[in-house]
């Protein structure tokens, strides 16, 4: 049987982590919906067209995967699409106070979905998009890290913020 997944996140943008999360989460439920949404407490780098394209570059060789935008609480959206279990990523402790209380907050909200905890491969345990923009910006090398697409849209970011 398979059970549709919601994978919700800023992903501005895209990393190698949030692939390997993908690909486990569609093996472990059959279908994923990654959701592009906002988070009110971070200011983006790359817009949420941006930011879907970038996945959408990445999910075309994936099957059962889609990619869409939410807006509002991802609950809603959730039972909107009828997902049965939100995907989350936990790379290190520090991580788990964060996703323990939205979880939390998302199962009083709604009892209709159910938060799973997934861990990326050892490798990207200590990979993040907020890394990966900042290394980028100031010059350094994200190879490895990002899809080679995203490399290269940083890279083309990291120019225009120097020859603005
Ligand atoms: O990749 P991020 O920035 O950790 O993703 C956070 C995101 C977008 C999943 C989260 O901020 C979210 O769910 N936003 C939608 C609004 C919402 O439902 N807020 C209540 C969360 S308890």
């Amino acid at each position: 049987m398979k059970i549709l997944a919601v994978y919700p996140g800023s992903f501005d943008p895209v990393t190698n982590g949030h692939i390997d999360l993908i690909k486990r989460s569609v093996d472990l439920f059959g279908r994923v919906v990654v959701a592009v949404g906002k988070s009110y407490d971070k200011i983006p780098l790359f817009s949420v067209d941006e930011r879907v394209q970038m996945l959408e570059e990445v999910a075309k060789e994936m099957d059962h995967v889609s990619i869409t935008i939410f807006n509002g609480l991802l609950v809603d959206f959730a039972e909107e699409i009828q997902a049965s279990v939100i995907v989350r990523g936990i790379r290190a402790v520090s991580d788990y106070e964060y996703e323990l209380q939205m979880a939390l907050m998302n199962r009083r909200l709604s009892s209709k979905v159910e938060t799973v905890f997934m861990m990326p491969a050892e490798r990207y345990s200590f990979l993040s998009s907020r890394l990966v923009k900042e290394i980028s910006l100031l010059g350094g090398s994200v190879k490895g890290l990002v899809p080679a697409k995203v490399e290269a849209r940083l890279a083309e970011r990291q120019k225009q913020k120097s020859n603005p």
